[in-house]
This record gives structure tokens, sequence and C-alpha cells, in this order.
């Protein structure tokens, strides 16, 4: 799909597409229950846990954006991912990257491992000895690239392949760069998931999660887990969500220049020990990044010098919001230690690289001279008096 393709499915794509009053935007279509013709003729709707036509168009909308088949929405990013693992079982295991989103290993260390399903940590940036990790019983490789907080990016391609010469999935968590940056069934992925709350809605106003995926099976495997569990997305979330989606490429090309000005100002701070950004010629997953995405997306991490407070960094900070999240118009701060990453023991959190003086940014649409005032104002009320 060409660039100018995709900037044209965001506006149009499955947005009304079958409204039968011609309505450019798509109803929110706020019913439980839909009324049944013939007794025993399957009706298009039935029940709205089962499907509803709003969710339905988000549905079509990310299985096309992503190139995919099928497209199913969720109330959040944590309820898509639930139901991603509900399709493995006792006995199966899932090789996870060296750092991830908190409530994901959360979910497995603490819930799914009670089930039977096991998990592992691997590094997925070097699919070379990635082809060493495979067990029997290894069923998934879980992707996130680039990886929340570290920004480390893995290689889909390579690790598609050595995950299928192995017969197992690849789950990738494409919620960092969205689709309109990367698409990673297009690279071998044969599930995509998403915390639809960042880039797609973008707005800091719904919570969503999403899947996409091709294989006709897998379809039909995982539209009956995502009946049976029920934690599918709301008709008026779900509308949000399509909302959001027409401006994403507006929103994620403005939001990317304005990290790599931040990154690049951070780079040899005094302040800032490490910057670690995929978009930086120097990143060591800059030439993977650029072969496999056409941008390097607006999130980005720093060690914060011990001649600075941690505290007095966040509390300094005006215009950049401390909070949790990230993938909105407004820049936010993340302290992963004690936010995003908290539900990882410490010692795992050492080990994943995670340290208490990093700082996460995922930068907004805000004038870049008050972005980078913000932070020079931050290091210096923090540093050295
Ligand atoms: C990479 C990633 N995946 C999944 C999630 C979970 O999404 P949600 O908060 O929508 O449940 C998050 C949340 O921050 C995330 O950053």
């Amino acid at each position: 799909m060409t660039k100018d393709e995709f900037e044209t499915l965001l506006v149009h794509g499955a947005c009304g597409s079958d409204e039968p009053w011609g309505a450019l935007t798509t109803p929110i279509c706020q019913t439980v229950t839909f009324r049944q013709g013939e007794i025993g003729v399957e009706p298009p709707f039935d029940y709205s846990r089962s499907g509803n036509p709003t969710r339905k168009a988000l549905e079509r909308q990310i299985a096309l954006l992503e190139g995919g088949d099928h497209g199913y929405a969720f109330s959040s990013g944590m309820a898509a991912i639930t139901a991603v693992f509900f399709l493995f079982g006792p006995g199966d295991e899932i090789l996870i990257p060296l750092d991830l989103y908190g409530g994901t290993y959360r979910l497995l260390d603490a819930y799914f491992k009670n089930f039977g399903v096991s998990w592992r940590i691997v590094d997925t940036t070097d699919a070379a000895s990635l082809e060493n990790e495979f067990s029997p019983r290894t069923r998934a490789v879980l992707l996130e690239t680039p990886t929340n907080p570290l920004l480390r990016v893995s290689d889909i391609a390579a690790v598609s392949g050595a995950a299928h010469r192995h017969g197992a999935l690849v789950i990738a968590d494409n919620t960092f760069l969205s689709p309109y940056f990367q698409r990673p069934l297009a690279l071998g992925a044969d599930i995509v998931v998403h915390s639809a709350t960042k880039y797609i809605g973008g707005h800091n106003d719904v919570l969503g999660g999403l899947v996409a995926l091709k294989d006709p099976e897998l379809a039909e495997r995982f539209l009956q887990v995502q009946k049976s569990t029920g934690g599918v997305l709301g008709p008026f979330d779900s509308y949000l969500l399509l909302r959001g989606l027409k401006t994403l490429g507006l929103r994620m090309d403005r939001e990317t220049e304005n990290a790599l000005a931040v990154a690049r100002w951070l780079v040899g701070r005094s302040g800032a020990d490490k910057v670690y950004y995929p978009g930086l010629e120097s990143d060591p997953g800059y030439e993977i990044q650029k072969k496999q995405a056409s941008g390097a997306g607006a999130l980005l991490s720093f060690e914060l010098n011990e001649a600075h407070s941690v505290k007095e960094f966040f509390a300094a900070l005006k215009v950049i919001t401390p909070a949790e999240s990230l993938g909105a118009v407004e820049s936010l701060a993340c302290h992963p230690a004690t936010m995003s990453h908290a539900s990882i023991p410490p010692e795992m959190r050492a080990e994943m690289g995670i340290t208490d003086r990093l700082v996460r940014l995922a930068i907004g649409i805000e004038g870049i001279g008050a972005l980078i005032a913000d932070l020079d104002g931050a290091f210096s009320a923090s540093g050295p008096k």
C-alpha cells in the first residue's frame, strides 16, 4: 500500500460505508440487541457482545489499515492482549522481549502462569541467537518494537522467519508506531495488537484495544475468544476511535518531528546520560527501524544524570505533564519505575535495564520551542544548586 493510499484509507476506509442514510461518519449504534427476522436465519447482528455495527466498522478499519483480513475491538489494550493469550493453554510457552509494557508482563506472570502458560525473556533484537531459544513448547513470540520503555528495535521479518521455522506465532504489539509507520503483518507477524488508547485514539479520552490478523483459521478461533471473554468495545468508544484514526497520520508526523528535535537536543546534555530513540542515527536500532518502518515515532527515553533529582525534574515540568500513557496530542512524561513498569519486581526491572533514573517522554503536538524550554527549565530546577 502506498502512503497516498494509506492516508486516503485513514479518512474514508470503513467509515459509514454501509450506512443506509449516507451519513459520512459512522453512526453510534447504541443498542444491546437486534430484532430477529425469520427464526433460524442468522441476522447480520444479533447481540452486541457478538457484533455491533459501530464496532464492526472500526474492526474493518483496523483490518484494512494493518493489511489484515480480520479485526477485533476490545475495551482496552490489556483486554485485547488477554484475549490473544487465551489462544494458548497448559504447557504452552510464550517468548517475551527484554523489556515490555509492565501490564503485559504482570498478566503473564500473575495470571496466565496459573493456567499453565509459561513465559521466558529472550533477546528479540538478536534474531540469530533467537533461533536457539525455541523449545518444543514454544507457541509464540511476543514482540514490542520499539519496546516500552527502552525503545529497542527487533527485526520483525527475521523474528517471524525464525518463529515460523519452529511452528510458533508472532504477536506484534504495534502500539508505539501504529499502522501509519509500521505494518507487522506484511513483515510476517501473525497477530497485531494495539493499545488503541494511545495513537489510534490520540486524544487521551478513550481506552480501547484492537487486534488484526490474516489467517482464516486463527480468525475463527479468535472470534470465539472475543465472544466468550466479552471484553468488547462499546459503540461510543468505537466511534471515538474511528474519529481519532482520521487524523492519525497528521498527528504522528508532527509528534515524530517534535520527538526527533527533542532527542537531538537531549543528546550530549550533561543532564541526560543516555538517550534512547530509534530515530537517531547513533541508536543501535536505527537501521532496522528504517528498513521496516516509515517513521521512528514519538516515544523516547533518557537516563537522568545522578546530579539531578528525579522528583524535582518531574515537579518542574509545566507543559509536559507527568502522567501515565502516551500517544496523544499532549506531551507526557512518565517515570517507568513508579508508573508504567511498577508492576515488574525491582530486580526484574534492573535486569531489563529499567532504572529508577529512566524518564520516558511521549511527545505531543505542542510547539517545539515550548517543549524544549520546559525540559530546559526542568533540568535547571532539578540540577546542582
Ligand atoms: C505497548 C503497550 N501495550 C499495551 C498497553 C495496554 O493498553 P491499555 O492501557 O489500553 O490497556 C500499553 C499501555 O500503556 C502499552 O504501552
